[in-house]
This record gives C-alpha cells, structure tokens and sequence, in this order.
C-alpha cells in the first residue's frame, strides 16, 4: 500500500508539481490551507507525512506545525521553504518537524528526505505496537506468547494455588527458574518464603545439613545450630534446582521428607514438621539417569505430579523477536542508552540460529551487543562469528541431508561435536562437560545416547 503524503502550499503550481512528482510512488492529498490540512488529518483514517509550506500568507507555519502533531503524534511533517536562508525551517524541528526542504525541489533529495520520514514513522509505530503486546506479559515478567508458552502460562495460572510439587524440565537457559519463581508469586504461598537450593552446587557432605539443619556439635565443624533450608522455607515454597545432582542417600531422605512432611537435624530426635511446597527442576532426562541407577524412580515420581516441561527457544521461535525487543529495551535502559533497533538481516540471523544455550544465551549476548554497538541499530556486524554462521546447525546441503530427519541429523552432528571436545581435553569427562556448559550427568547420558565410547590409544 501506497504512503499518504498530506502536502499543504497555497501556491497552486507547486501543489500541483509535487502532485505529480509524488503520485508514482505515494498517494499524494493536496490542500490549499492550514485549516483543511487540519480537517484532512482529522477526518482521513491515515496520513503518513505532510509536506508543510512554511510561508503561507496570515498561516503560522509552527502553529500548524504544533496542531497537527496534538492531532496526530505519529504523522511525520517535512517544512518546506523558498527562502535560502532556511533559519525559521531549523527552528521547526524544535518543535518536531521531521526535516525541511527548500524550493526549488530536487526530486531525488526530496523522495531520500521522504522515504527516511517514512521508515521512522514505520519503525515508531512498530515499537508502540510491539510496546503495546509487551506489556500484557510483563506481568508475569515472561515473554513469549508461542502456543507453547501460552500452554505453559495457562499450566502456572491452574496449578500456582495448590501444594502439588511440581517438576519443571527444559533445558538449561529455557526459564525454568522463572517458572519456578512465578508459581511462587502467583499462588497463595506469594507472601511466604521462597527458598533456592541449587542441588549440584552444594558438596556431597554437606547436603544434608543444608536441607534439613543441624545441631551444635553434630559433626566437628558444626559449632552452632543451624536451620535448614527447609525449616526457612516453611509456609512456603522450596525450589530444588538441578535436582538430579543429588546423591542417592541423599534423594532416599528427600523421599521421605516428602511423603511425611517432617524433617530431623543433624545430630537431633526431634522431628519437625514443615509445611513446604516443593518445586523441582532438572535439564537432565530423569528417566534415562533412572535406568543408570543415578536417580531413585520412587523419588521422580513423587516430584513429578505436576509436570512442567519447556521447550528449548528453537522449537518456538516465534518467540525470538519479542525476546530481542524485551531485552534490548531493558538493557538500554539500565545502560542509559536511547532505544535501538534490530536491522532486519540480523533479525532473521538471530531467528535462525539454535540457541543452544536458549533464553540466557540470547540474553547475554543482546546485552554484550547493546554494550558495543555504536550507533542505533544492531546490525549484523556486531554478531559474534557463531551467529553468523550458524555454527550449531548441521550442514545444510541438499544432498547430504536429503531424507535424514532432522532428530537423526543432530545427533550426528552432536556426536562430532561432543568426541571432538573430549578429545580436546584428553575424555576427561568433568572438564568436557563444563567446556560445553552441561551438567556431568548430561554428558554421561548423551554419551551412552549417542554411543560414545573414549578411543583414546593406550600409551
Ligand atoms: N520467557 C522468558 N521471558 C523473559 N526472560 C526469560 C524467559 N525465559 C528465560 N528468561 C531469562 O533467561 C535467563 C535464564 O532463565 P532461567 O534462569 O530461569 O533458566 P533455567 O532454565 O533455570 O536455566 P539453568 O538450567 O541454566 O539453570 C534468566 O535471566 C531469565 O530471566
Ligand atoms: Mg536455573
């Protein structure tokens, strides 16, 4: 659809010349007079730009100027002058003005000017609407509105208010501690605690006295009482993070506490009981580490009442572009900087990309590129080389691919990626794992998935 450029002359030859220089490209109205631009700008459903005589006789050329941006705030205005001297025309864009041109027009300086006031007034109007959809979701401070994650709002709207526990799943940077916090917020437990433990952080020893307490003198080093993780988190919600890094012992008493809703101290008899809801979460495939003797079954299916598992950002891209325009207006704001956008060739790198460290990773690096960028747009040249060349996707050529699902496609090309780490660092499997950002047990767990077996020549 043609632009609609509003041009305001009482000089009958330059409307009728703009008229014509205009009418292959926009859809020109011509008016003789402030007062019908006015009329025109309130009556038509739309007028993109006015081309606005700054010289006409008994009309004030910034008063009509001021009007029409209280009409319309949205309606890009160029000044037109014949004088050479051009200062009342600067003295305009004060008054918001877009830029102006002197008579007599050059035609192709005249339509740059126009398509530039154009592609703001598209790109301002973008941004309210996206502003618009934003603020909808910002309640919950999840963003997203893929039928997936709607499936998942919907999910924490129904199960927020009960003590179910609950077992979030996704992989690592898809929100699942967001989750997590939002069923805390949104359910009748919001004005109690919410407790994080992260589960494979804590050492092996400690654990259990980090859950449950322990008494003075317990062990050597336990020289006061302490409270528990879940004693603190009493009357409201404890979140076990990265759940299957829980030794076996371990996840026999957690079992427990669950099913009686009690806990003992360290070095105590006394049992104490505790009104706790318990939300699980886990990027690992619980039941395949099940099948490894590394996680009790009885256990996962005493978290798993309520299941909650989200999907990784490449299975809902839709989502990626309201995630850039979210963190890049939060990261302009924390640094100070103007609002910027995203050009439309990064967008579409950015959309295609893997995500293989999801939500997080698209977070850091929209804050490390609003960092750097210099102007106000984010283009492709401040894309670090993994975006821009995809790297995480498997060659994409016709015949190499031609009829290998795209399931059987990726395990090939992680089965490259994943021997050519563990070579790198001699199989030494804790080493591996944290080059490529997992958990140990993931990397077992893939390893057996993908058959994966060290071919280090013995010495
Ligand atoms: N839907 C979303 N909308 C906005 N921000 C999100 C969304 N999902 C995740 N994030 C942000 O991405 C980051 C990672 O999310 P979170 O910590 O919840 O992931 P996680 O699944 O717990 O990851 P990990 O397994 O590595 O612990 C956080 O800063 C979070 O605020
Ligand atoms: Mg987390």
């Amino acid at each position: 659809m043609k632009s609609s450029i509003l041009v305001v002359d009482d000089d009958p030859g330059v409307r009728e010349a703009l008229r014509i220089m205009l009418q292959d490209d926009y859809h020109p109205i011509a008016v003789a007079s402030s007062l019908e631009a006015l009329e025109k700008l309130q009556k038509l459903p739309v007028v993109d730009l006015a081309l606005l005589d700054i010289n006409m006789p008994e009309q004030d050329g910034i008063e009509t100027l001021r009007k029409m941006k209280e009409i319309d705030p949205l309606v890009e205005v160029i000044m037109v002058t014949a004088n050479k001297t051009a200062e009342a025309a600067i003295k305009t864009i004060k008054y918001g003005a877009y830029d102006y041109v002197t008579k007599p027009f050059d035609i192709a300086e005249l339509t740059a000017i126009i398509n530039r006031a154009l592609e703001k007034r598209n790109l301002t109007r973008m941004n309210q609407a996206l502003t618009t959809e934003l603020e909808g979701l910002i309640e919950s401070d999840m963003v997203g509105k893929s039928p997936a994650m709607q499936a998942i709002y919907s999910l924490i709207e129904k199960v927020a208010d009960s003590d179910s526990t609950v077992l979030i799943h996704g992989e690592s940077g898809t929100g699942k501690e967001l989750v997590a916090r939002a069923l805390h917020k949104k359910g009748d437990r919001s004005n109690r605690p919410f407790v994080g433990v992260n589960c494979a952080a804590i050492p092996a020893e400690l654990v259990e006295s980090e859950f449950f307490g322990h008494e003075r003198g317990a062990f050597t080093s336990a020289v006061a009482r302490k409270i528990g993780k879940f004693e603190f988190a009493n009357g409201g919600v404890i979140f076990l993070d990265d759940v299957s890094g829980l030794s076996l012992p371990i996840q026999a008493k957690l079992l427990r506490v669950l099913q009686e809703k009690e806990i003992v101290r360290v070095g105590s008899n006394e049992v104490i009981p505790v009104d706790v809801r318990v939300i699980a979460a886990t990027n690992d495939d619980l039941k395949a580490l099940i099948k490894l003797n590394r996680f009790r079954e009885d256990l996962y299916y005493r978290l798993k009442v309520v299941p909650i598992d989200l999907p990784p950002l490449r299975a809902r891209r839709e989502d990626i572009p309201l995630l850039i325009e979210h963190f890049v207006r939060r990261n302009c704001e924390h640094q100070h900087k103007p609002f910027k956008k995203v050009d439309p060739a990064t967008m579409e790198l950015l959309c295609n990309y893997n995500w293989p460290g999801n939500v997080r990773e698209l977070e850091n690096l929209i804050e490390m590129m609003v960092l750097l960028a210099s102007g106000n747009t984010l283009s492709a040249g401040d894309l670090p080389a993994n975006i821009l060349t995809n790297q995480y996707l498997p060659e994409a050529s016709p015949e190499a691919s031609e009829g290998i699902p795209l399931k059987k496609a990726r395990q090939q090309f992680e089965r490259q990626f994943i021997v050519r780490v563990l070579e790198k660092v001699r199989w030494n499997q804790t080493k591996a794992a944290k080059a490529m950002g997992i958990h140990r047990n993931t990397l077992i767990l893939k390893m057996e998935e993908l058959e994966i077996r060290e071919a280090r020549p013995k010495p």
